[in-house]
């Protein structure tokens, strides 16, 4: 499974890229909000910044909402580097974008996927990957992991390409599970990736280790 890191955060990014396993960078208009990155000057120099730190897929997303306008858009995002991933809303319209684009050779994350359905439909337009956002099911007492589930099941059915990118991560355990259902990518925060390391056991048996050592030393 990849391992995405859904920040905007330069710092979050370099410290997860140190590891040596990050696959690749979400990124949203709230996420680059939330880092104080506005205008889109500023906007595209970051998804610049980001591709330069990271070896994978960075993620960015049109705020166009009509077929012209995404395509607009998104060609411009494309051509900033060949590492972006353009990130298309699931409306009908993105539909009609994420094919367009696969048939020019622009990769595309469907986004905002919620449903079933939503993920037949970006699979068929071709789309690079697709994201379920299991956090915010479970949010309003859905099982979200069930979609990645679900999703897993009918692209198998088919053999569609579409990866299945589990968004909207929010802790370990999802990532765990998404990993045990087969999806192809997760994105999640740091911690969620960084806290798979832990365990108290681990840290009991270091410390013993190393105090043994000392011991004899
Ligand atoms: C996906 O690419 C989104 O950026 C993200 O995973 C949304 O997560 P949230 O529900 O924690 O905002």
């Amino acid at each position: 499974m990849k391992f995405f890191i859904d920040t905007a955060n330069l710092d979050q990014i370099k410290e997860a890229q140190s590891l040596g396993i990050l696959d690749g960078v979400t990124t949203n208009p709230s996420l680059m909000a939330k880092e104080g990155i506005t205008g889109r000057e500023n906007i595209l120099k970051h998804y610049v910044d980001i591709c330069n730190i990271v070896d994978g897929d960075v993620s960015a997303e049109v705020i166009s909402t009509d077929f012209e306008g995404m395509v607009k858009e998104g060609e411009e995002l494309a051509e900033l580097h060949p590492q972006i991933i353009v990130k298309v809303p699931m409306i009908l319209e993105g539909i009609k974008a994420i094919k367009h684009f696969a048939d020019n050779g622009i990769k595309t994350n469907c986004t905002l996927v919620f449903s079933v359905g939503q993920a037949i439909l970006a699979a068929k337009a071709g789309a690079t990957y697709v994201s379920p956002f299991i956090g915010r099911l479970d949010d309003i007492s859905t099982d979200g992991l069930n979609l990645i589930s679900e999703i897993r099941e009918v692209y198998d059915n088919y053999n569609f390409q579409t990866e299945i990118l589990a968004a909207s991560v929010r802790h370990t355990m999802h990532v765990i599970e998404c990993a045990k259902i087969g999806a192809d990518v997760m994105t999640g925060p740091l911690s969620s990736i960084t806290g798979l390391a832990k365990h108290p056991l681990t840290d009991i048996g270091l410390e013993k280790f190393l105090a043994d050592y000392k011991k004899g030393n």
